[in-house]
């Protein structure tokens, strides 16, 4: 199975459903759809009439983040995995850099993954080094810390996704070399079978992934998916990394 998964971030008013609608009506008539899921986030606020909308349809809704407690609390603005579950939400965001760049720390993210999971959303985790790591050839041990501090071997790895996202590469256009590209996917995962019992779960690269670089993504060995930010605030550029990915 393969993902592809819009993040809209701080995008999107009622009426942009438009755009989902045209992405559902393609989905619906690819010969293809049997191989991959759409899963949008679009922001908290659109959640609910999105999701209860595509109940019937061919696109999952999810959250981009999740307060780090599990039902109710006193945190003004917070909202909780419960809160967004319930709403129809079947997926979350967890450690997005947008958000750990804001004070998301390690210990608050092991908790959103967990209330996430105890709430029945499936959680993708975000990972990713910055320009900084790279140069100073940090990036594995980065990605090693994000994951092991994050993760434990008793959450349901089943409904856990990872997205490998590079800092320096989000909204950038710059993406990773294929052979960094490899070499870093089949590390991650090395890291995940240690963490989970010989079992990963599937990973996904986002940062800069649009219609036109897709194809070199999908010949390399280890990415199930994508993590799209930009593009997937357009039907057209969204359905064309899909198109390209299996023609
Ligand atoms: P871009 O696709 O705009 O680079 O964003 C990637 C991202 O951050 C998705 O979560």
């Amino acid at each position: 199975m393969r993902y592809f998964i819009g993040n809209w971030k701080m995008f999107g008013v009622p009426k942009s459903i438009n755009i989902l609608n045209k992405i559902n009506s393609f989905y619906s008539k690819d010969k293809n759809r049997k191989k991959y899921r759409v899963i949008i986030t679009p922001p908290y606020t659109l959640i609910q009439t999105y999701a209860k909308y595509f109940k019937k349809k061919n696109i999952y809704i999810g959250s981009q983040n999740c307060y780090q407690k599990d039902q109710f609390s006193s945190n003004t603005a917070a909202v909780s995995p419960y809160m967004i579950r319930q709403v129809g939400a079947q997926y979350t965001l967890v450690g997005h850099s947008d958000n750990r760049s804001e004070g998301d720390t390690d210990i608050m993210l092991k908790n959103k993954v967990k209330f996430a999971l105890k709430n029945n959303l499936r959680v993708v985790f975000c990972i990713g080094e910055n320009k900084k790591d790279k140069k100073n050839k940090k990036t594995f041990g980065v990605l090693k810390r994000q994951l092991t501090r994050v993760l434990e071997k008793n959450f349901n790895v089943n409904n856990i996704i990872v997205a490998y996202e590079p800092i320096w590469s989000i909204g950038t256009g710059k993406i990773p070399t294929k052979a960094d590209l490899e070499n870093i996917t089949f590390y991650v995962k090395k890291v995940l079978k240690s963490i989970f019992k010989n079992k990963s779960p599937a990973v996904l690269y986002g940062g800069s992934v649009d219609g036109s670089n897709v194809r070199m993504f999908r010949d390399l060995r280890g990415i199930d998916g994508f993590l799209v930010g930009g593009a997937s605030k357009s039907s057209k550029k969204f359905i064309d990394i899909i198109k390209n990915y299996y023609r």
